[in-house]
């Protein structure tokens, strides 16, 4: 099979294992596409992309771009900050707006869980989710899995613990179901607050002792806690919460076995990760960066050729 089985990336909850197998295959093709001295190729030459972001986003929608631009389409940037959202105008109304501008492809970030799903029954163009609030960034759990493959040689097999605050990540869900595809053991840790109470319907591990999640896994994916997304307190204190989830060196030297460090950024120092873990060899985090760009080409490029 070298097409998708679907003509929009929602999610991972939905694809198949298929599916996924052939964007890690192409983005590994493009990535070595992308580290040759001539960058470009025309493969979406005749494709306008729109990226929507009614977020903040630094590498999701750089990310975007420059594989946008490593394909040769023609692209477009629209910012809710900045736009007519402010007066008023509906995601419907915006999106059909920027579609009659004869926009084939649309990768949108949006706060609200479910408005990708939304706009892909209402507006014809492919839809990229880009992170729809606390549901599902599924780019983000490609390259964190690309990244554990280049690493690895293999995701099947492999012990994944996806460490912080999990009740408001769509990384967290996006990876589960990316990495249980792939045939990954995954467990999740953090304050008992902080995992939601379906989280053991998914077929995780949990674990509440940090020291014990290191312990078990091959590789650590470590999240931001998101207290733009809290409206109550969850934990005491950022304080408290790095003193008994922060990872540091301390942490990593007792540990009698080799462990690799991921984060899918922004870092906050010093909270979740300490700056000579982030820094350290362990950490692949500025690798997972750059495979986006490779990763986000093969979905694009894939998405493009995909049956309407
Ligand atoms: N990982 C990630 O989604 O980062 P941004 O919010 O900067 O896009």
């Amino acid at each position: 099979m070298s097409q998708l089985s679907t003509k929009h990336l929602l999610g991972i909850k939905n694809i198949t294992e298929n599916d996924v197998q052939l964007i890690l295959e192409t983005a590994a093709n493009f990535k070595e596409v992308i580290n040759r001295p001539i960058k470009k190729v025309p493969s979406l030459r005749d494709i306008t992309i729109a990226n929507i972001f009614f977020e903040n986003s630094t590498r999701t929608r750089l990310s975007f771009e420059l594989a946008e631009k490593r394909l040769s389409a023609d692209v477009v940037n629209f910012s809710s900050s900045n736009s007519s959202v402010k007066k008023g105008e509906t995601l419907v109304d915006t999106v059909n707006n920027i579609l009659s501008m004869k926009v084939d492809m649309v990768v949108m970030r949006h706060s609200s869980p479910g408005a990708p799903h939304f706009l892909s029954r209402n507006v014809k163009a492919n839809i990229v989710n880009a992170g729809d609030g606390t549901h599902e960034h599924p780019t983000q759990a490609l390259l964190d899995a690309f990244s554990i493959k280049e690493k690895f040689g293999d995701v099947a097999g492999k012990k994944v613990a996806i460490i912080g605050d999990i009740l408001h990540s769509r990384v967290a869900l996006s990876n589960i179901f990316c990495l249980q595809k792939l045939g990954a053991e995954v467990m999740v840790c953090g304050p008992i607050t902080l995992l939601p109470k379906y989280i053991q319907s998914l077929g995780v591990k949990v674990e509440l002792d940090v020291k014990k999640a290191l312990q078990w896994c091959d590789v650590a994916n470590v999240l931001r806690i998101q207290l733009e997304r809290q409206q109550i307190k969850y934990f005491p204190s950022l304080r408290e919460y790095s003193l008994y989830y922060g990872i540091n060196k301390k942490l990593l030297d007792q540990l009698d076995k080799e462990i690799v460090i991921m984060h899918p950024g922004p870092i906050n120092r010093g909270v979740e990760l300490s700056s000579d873990v982030a820094d350290s060899e362990h950490a692949i985090i500025l690798e997972q960066v750059q495979n986006g760009v490779a990763v986000r080409m093969a979905v694009l490029y894939l998405l493009a050729g995909a049956k309407n």
